[in-house]
């Protein structure tokens, strides 16, 4: 593996020569999106890289952290462990979490959250009033209060593209269009990708069970599959969209269908799965009923001022949402401008292409920061 300890004069991303110190990464999360995002950060070409310095990593259980940046053996030997599925705790040099939290004293910093969890908040908090940067593919911390949201996105140094869509342009087209001074007026989205996929499935003749079995196979769910069928993940993504577009709104404020019956939450998931056919039938009722009024069934989010919900909907097969297969993604974007509406559309899941969007963001970020402390504005 790559050494990564660079804190010496280089060029920036972007090409422009600095005598500046190195922008110190830190990343929280080594899963799948966290292993895969080292890798594409390893594989940059020197340009890209240069001016960045990977100081810490962490998982839930400890961090490495070495404010001259980590070196290659101990980086590889920390990626070694969690690709076996072994704590960064069983690490010989690990740290305390708390530890990569000194990267945010000693110049600037980019942390990386590629978690799941809610538990990295307080760090986050703590980068963001020293004046470090942030990037987010951990939806969590922008779905906290409108408080919380405020002092994330605050400063402009917050890139959050992967949080919906993955690697898809979702956010920055939408920051695009503002910053044009376009107005955005709607946005109706299939945000998840395990939802298409079982409403494809249901629409081509299986059942909601078998549908959701192989979802469950092909890893496309989550190993909870309720996570998906719950709803909340397409929530948060709708109210980054709201917030993203200068709606108003708590997490709390956004009516979610479930698509499973309360009684049905806490069982162990092989019983949810095995008695998932008992929802077969209504599945097959709504789906009748769609295609009586030449509809097919898609788990959708609504985004417009006063009016944010997400939740099954009949719509034509030969719409954009209707015509949706497989995981793929869909956002279709009202605007001002764009009264036909600009579409996005592609893998929405996936640890490589979410990869790609954080790393898309480190490294505008990185950019975006010199810029700031030689003078220019963060936008
Ligand atoms: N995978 C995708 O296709 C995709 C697409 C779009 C967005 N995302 C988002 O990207 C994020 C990462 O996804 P993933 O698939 O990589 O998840 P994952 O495989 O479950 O990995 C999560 C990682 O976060 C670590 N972690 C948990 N709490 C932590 C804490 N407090 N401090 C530091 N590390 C902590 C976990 O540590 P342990 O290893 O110790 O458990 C694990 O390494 C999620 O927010 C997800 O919603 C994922």
């Amino acid at each position: 593996m790559a050494n990564y300890t660079r804190r010496t004069r280089r060029q920036l991303p972007g090409g422009a020569p600095s005598d500046m110190q190195d922008i110190s990464i830190v990343q929280l999360g080594l899963g799948g999106v966290g292993l895969a995002l080292l890798d594409q950060f390893q594989a940059l070409p020197d340009a890209s890289r240069s001016g960045l310095t990977l100081t810490g990593v962490a998982d839930s259980s400890a961090a490495l952290y070495r404010p001259e940046g980590l070196d290659g053996d101990t980086l590889a030997a920390a990626v070694a462990m969690k690709r076996a599925r072994s704590p960064l705790s069983a690490h010989p040099e690990h740290l305390p979490a708390a530890a990569i939290a000194q990267a945010f004293e000693r110049g600037p910093a980019i942390v990386v959250d590629v978690t799941a969890s809610e538990a990295t908040m307080p760090t986050l908090r703590q980068a963001a009033e020293a004046g470090c940067g942030i990037v987010l593919a951990n939806k969590r911390p922008l779905c906290e209060d409108s408080a919380t949201w405020r002092l994330l996105t605050g400063s402009g140094r917050l890139r959050y593209e992967a949080t919906v869509g993955a690697g898809l342009p979702v956010i920055s087209t939408l920051a695009y269009l503002q910053r044009t001074g376009d107005t955005v007026l709607k946005i109706e989205g299939a945000l998840s990708g395990t939802l298409s996929y079982l409403f494809t499935r249901i629409e081509n003749g299986d059942s909601f069970s078998a549908a959701l079995r192989s979802a469950h196979e092909l890893n496309y769910t989550e190993p909870d599959p309720r996570d998906d069928l719950g709803g909340m993940d397409v929530a948060r993504k709708a109210l980054i969209l709201a917030r993203t577009i200068g709606i108003a709104l708590e997490l709390s404020d956004i009516a979610v269908q479930a698509l499973y019956p309360p009684e049905m939450a806490r069982m162990p998931v092989s019983d949810f799965l095995a008695q998932s056919a008992k929802l077969d039938q209504s599945y097959q009722q709504q789906r009748r009923e769609a295609a009586r009024e030449g509809k097919v069934l898609r788990y959708l989010a609504h985004v417009e001022p006063g009016n944010v919900h997400i939740g099954l909907a009949g719509v034509p097969p030969e719409s954009p949402a209707g015509s949706l297969h497989g995981t793929d993604n869909l956002l279709v974007i009202h605007t001002r401008r764009y009264s036909n509406p600009m579409r996005i559309a592609g893998p929405g899941a996936g640890p490589e292409v979410t990869a790609a969007g954080v790393l898309g963001d480190i490294l505008d970020l990185a950019i975006a920061m010199r810029a700031q402390e030689q003078g220019g504005r963060c936008l």
